[in-house]
């Protein structure tokens, strides 16, 4: 299983590269707005950032970029898509799962440029992607289960889907939007090829109360040993 880091934040990707080996990024416009630079300056430093830890290459470690939201229109899509995608080898397009995007999806990754189809909701959303050979396919897990939603059942019915029409392991399914622990466990029991989550989500993942708490027992245990 893959994990990815989602932040547009430099120092969150270095800590998360180095504590956790993630093999990826993705970002979209509130992570930039987040970051507090333009949408230039950060794909700037990502592209950098790959170069500099000698990452660069297209099947090495995909940045997920996002296009300008407000675009509608298939033709708008692709043409931004062109000029975001010559930026840096590694950046995989992020396009939204409208009708347009599934068709500029499908015309991207006939050029070789390659997408993510995101902001995917419902199992019937994911098939179209697949069908057109996008890279990855992002359904959002965190805001589902925001509201009330149990979303094991969702991503084990995407997965079964892909193995249905031999498109697991193609389109590489990324559960997005992963809030919690618990959400990761589902994933990777459900068979999500990927999660990405930020960096807080991973650093709780590796705690546990009992851990301190044995933690605890033990230094107890060796400070009363015989010498
Ligand atoms: C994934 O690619 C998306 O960027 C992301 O998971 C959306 O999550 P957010 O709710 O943290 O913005």
């Amino acid at each position: 299983m893959k994990f990815f880091l989602d932040s547009a934040k430099l120092d969150e990707i270095e800590t998360a590269y180095e504590q956790f080996t993630i093999d990826g990024v993705t970002t979209n416009p509130r992570h930039i707005m987040m970051s507090g630079k333009s949408i230039t300056t950060v794909m700037k430093e990502l592209a950098t950032w790959v170069k500099d830890k000698n990452l660069s290459g297209v099947s090495k470690f995909p940045i997920s970029i996002e296009i300008n939201p407000h675009l509608s229109t298939t033709e708008d899509m692709v043409t931004e898509a062109r000029k975001v995608a010559a930026l840096c080898e590694n950046f995989v397009i992020k396009i939204p799962s409208t009708q347009a995007g599934m068709q500029a999806s499908r015309i991207l990754e006939r050029e070789g440029i390659r997408t993510n189809v995101t902001l995917v909701f419902s199992p019937a959303q994911a098939i179209w992607p697949a069908r057109g050979g996008a890279l990855f396919v992002s359904p959002f897990i965190g805001w589902k289960e925001d509201n009330g939603e149990d979303c094991r059942p969702y991503i084990e019915n995407i997965v079964n889907i892909y193995k249905n029409y031999g498109f697991y392991g193609k389109t590489e399914i990324i559960c997005a939007a992963v809030r919690t622990p618990k959400q990761i466990v589902d994933c990777a029991i459900s068979g999500a090829d990927i999660v990405t989550a930020g960096l807080a989500v991973y650093q709780e993942s590796v705690k546990h109360a009992y851990t301190n708490q044995g933690l605890g027992i033990f230094c107890n245990a060796w400070d009363n040993t015989k010498a």
